[in-house]
């Protein structure tokens, strides 16, 4: 038995506005595009309850309703498909128990620091987990599990990272290490977007969290960070020395489906490894370079 408490709430902050996809994400959110057959917000919603996740707590804004409806009860959809015999199974991943799950509004989209900030009265005082759909994390166990099994030996904050090359640094919260054993490393910092050469390490957050609820309290009084907005690492960087904070370094592969070419990528990469599909797309892409 783990001391630890267990997680059993995550947030999706859903309520970005999407804007490297327009105009597809104009009428639906981005989390609803999908790789192959299953919209992006399915992967994170089936990796957390891999995980043991129960509660699902949706930060929508506005025109992100069809997320909501997603994991709602289709019922004409499935009158219909038992009366012409279709299985059902197909459908069975949106299922999620009554009460499960809870949708908050983020009115003004502020950065994501704020969106879970929004969530703030449902995650109430537990542990919770946060996924970014966006970054669409393949690997088995899942990324969620991995850091599962990890909190339950230290506890605190834990969060995932990647290594990347070091002239990405830029674009990504980056960590400062401290002590290593085995995917477990210490964090001693964190920056939001450094420049290149004052990057601490070439460790970068990957879109997955595990925070103690007096994050909450920090992002209360945060103040707007890079890009004008109120950034989760910045709170996050606060509770360093104050909560034990590790990082999970993710034995799996990261696709970054908020940028077309990512979502080009794990679009391939899935379909060539689907058995109904990899023969097919194996001989298009061939035929296609070939050109
Ligand atoms: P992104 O930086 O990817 O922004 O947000 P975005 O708006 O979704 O997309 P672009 O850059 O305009 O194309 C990272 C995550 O934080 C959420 C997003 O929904 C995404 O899951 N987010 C961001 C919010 O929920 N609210 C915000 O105010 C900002």
């Amino acid at each position: 038995m783990s001391r630890q408490k267990p997680i059993r709430k995550a947030v999706f902050p859903v309520a970005g506005l999407g804007t490297r996809f327009l105009p597809a994400t104009k009428a639906i959110p981005k989390e609803m595009l999908p790789v192959i057959d299953r919209p992006l917000i399915q992967y994170a919603v089936d990796e957390a309850r891999e995980a043991g996740i129960e509660q699902l707590i949706f930060v929508t804004g506005r025109g992100k309703t069809a997320i909501v409806e997603h994991f709602d009860m289709a019922f004409e959809l499935e009158t219909t498909m038992k009366e012409r015999d279709k299985a059902l199974k197909v459908l069975e991943p949106t299922r999620i128990q009554p009460g499960n799950l809870v949708a908050v509004r983020q009115q003004v989209p502020l950065g994501l620091g704020h969106a879970v900030w929004c969530a703030r009265a449902i995650v109430g005082d537990e542990p919770f987990a946060i996924f970014l759909p966006d970054e669409l994390m393949i690997g088995e166990p899942g990324c969620m599990k991995q850091m599962v099994e990890a909190y339950e030996q230290v506890g605190g904050n834990i969060i995932s990272v990647l290594e990347v090359p070091e002239d990405e640094v830029s674009s990504y919260g980056v960590i400062a290490p401290g002590k290593r054993e085995g995917a477990l490393t210490e964090v001693k910092g964190l920056v939001e977007k450094p420049k290149r050469a004052e990057a601490p390490s070439n460790l970068i957050i990957s879109g997955r969290y595990i925070l103690q609820p007096e994050v909450m309290r920090v992002l209360e009084s945060q103040e707007k960070g890079a890009g004008g907005e109120i950034q989760l690492t910045d709170a996050m960087a606060q509770m360093i020395g104050q909560q034990p904070f590790h990082a999970v370094t993710f034995a799996g592969r990261r696709f970054d489906c908020g940028s077309k070419t990512g979502f080009i990528e794990a679009t391939l990469a899935l379909a060539l490894e689907r058995p109904d599909l990899a023969d097919d797309v194996r001989a298009i892409a061939r035929r296609l370079l070939a050109e």
